[in-house]
């Protein structure tokens, strides 16, 4: 299944053969599955195909030296190798094999395959002879010991005019083998969109009214749905939280701008893959009500009042405007309260008609808002009685893992993609806390 290439790092070596142009179509394929690709070229290679092609199609500068001081400074081989989920060489020529086998590094290519640690896997294309003789089987034989998967060669007529194995297999079949590499998460295939952190709400042009949310636990989300497969867009109104790798982030101030790119990317989301497999989580604490008028210029404290008053306008609820959404994506908000948390909670579930809220109890110091800890309390409709799960205090990576698994426990069967019943999943998130 292709969707396990979802964010996943393939380094892409390509070496000196005719089957050199493949790769092209390669990068395509492995992109198109949501994977990003850094290509890597050997000098032969460099003359079969050009590196502006390759670093076109995979969006990526291409790596060609070893001893390149601009390349070491942005991009070295140690964190190319560290990069990877996945080092693929296709086509790999009988050259390579050799210098892989021996353990040589004198290249970029072979330095970083060293560096490596871990899946590798070579594509070998090379003429039928070169391919038969029993210099390229022992050097295949010693990768193969290490644990390199070798994928193909295909038969077939070939460039030189033989016919014989040793054609690079296609790179619709290459693409699939990548992703046969990868074990299925549980929000393999799915899109998640995650709202985090507070909005600010502006006064004049220095004021504002907030909130004291950190993000912290929208982000530790965003982090544990890649974890699980899935591709996020992470909106985040003004924190101060590092992007989680592989998360594409979008800024935001306001309620409005929030709301604006929430419904941008739903919509690209549900694009992508449908409605089934997107969700919506709404982690953001948006501020309910904005002031009714910006003043131009900041506002002057006035010699003679004592007070000044604020006219406010409810803000549209992000939430609720996503849930009502005709083709409505599985929609999870959450609930900070300081009182009747349960109530308000399944009064928000029914309301907003959303499929799982998660509540926390913000009157409680050692857990919510700034707090690296969360306890949670999750409901969803289910027949008279939301159905109801507790998450024990726990940091926020872990209450977020096991949010996750609720989450994939409760999509709708076509956009689930975990093999297990809801029992099961709902274990899992157990286990996990
Ligand atoms: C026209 C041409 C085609 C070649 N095709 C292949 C090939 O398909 N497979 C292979 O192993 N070597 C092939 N070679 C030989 C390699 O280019 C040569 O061994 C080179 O040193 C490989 O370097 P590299 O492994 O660092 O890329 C070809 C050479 C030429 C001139």
């Amino acid at each position: 299944m292709l969707a396990r290439l979802t964010n996943k790092h393939i380094l892409l070596g390509v070496t000196g053969g005719i089957a050199a142009y493949k790769s092209a179509e390669l990068i395509r394929r492995l992109r198109d599955a949501g994977a990003e690709v850094q290509v890597v070229m050997t000098a032969a290679a460099r003359e079969f195909i050009t590196p502006l092609t390759l670093q076109a199609l995979s969006g990526n500068p291409v790596h060609t030296d070893l001893l390149d001081p601009a390349a070491e400074a942005a991009m070295g081989h140690i964190e190319l190798a560290r990069w990877a989920d996945l080092v693929l060489i296709a086509p790999a020529s009988a050259d390579t094999l050799a210098r892989l086998a021996q353990g040589l590094a004198n290249d970029l290519l072979s330095t970083l395959w060293l560096a490596a640690s871990g899946r590798k896997a070579v594509a070998p294309a090379m003429n039928q002879q070169m391919w038969a003789d029993a210099a390229t089987q022992a050097n295949l034989d010693l990768l193969r010991q290490r644990g390199v998967a070798v994928f193909g060669p295909g038969s077939g007529s070939q460039a030189c005019g033989d016919i014989g194995a040793g054609r690079l297999l296609e790179a619709v079949e290459l693409a699939a083998l990548c992703a046969d590499q990868f074990q299925s998460g549980s929000l393999t295939g799915i899109e998640v969109v995650i709202t985090a952190g507070p909005t600010r709400e502006a006064l004049d042009p220095v004021r504002y009214l907030s909130n004291h949310s950190s993000g912290k636990m929208g982000f530790a989300l965003a982090e544990a749905c890649i974890e699980a497969g899935a591709r996020v867009t992470l909106i985040a109104g003004p924190v101060h939280q590092p992007t989680p790798a592989r998360a594409h982030r979008i800024d935001v101030v306001s309620a409005l701008d929030m709301l604006a790119a929430s419904e941008r990317a739903v919509a690209e989301a549900k694009v992508a893959v449908g409605p089934a497999r997107t969700i919506f989580i709404a982690t953001a604490a948006v501020a309910d009500y904005r002031p009714a008028r910006v003043a131009e210029q900041k506002i002057k404290k006035g010699f003679k009042d004592d007070t000044l008053e604020l006219t406010l306008i409810k803000n549209p609820d992000i939430v609720a405007t996503i849930a009502a959404q005709a083709d409505k994506p599985f929609v999870m908000g959450f609930a900070a309260e300081t009182q009747a948390v349960e109530g308000y909670a399944c009064d928000k579930l029914a309301r907003k008609r959303l499929d799982l809220i998660a509540c926390n109890d913000v009157s409680r110091s050692d857990i919510g808002f700034q707090s690296d800890d969360n306890a949670m309390t999750v409901f969803w409709p289910d027949g008279a009685t939301p159905g109801r799960a507790e998450l024990a205090k726990a940091s926020k990576p872990q209450i977020a893992r096991a949010l996750v698994a609720l989450l994939a426990a409760r999509l709708p069967a076509g956009g689930r993609t975990a093999s297990g019943d809801d029992a099961s999943l709902t274990r899992h998130a157990d286990e996990i806390l």
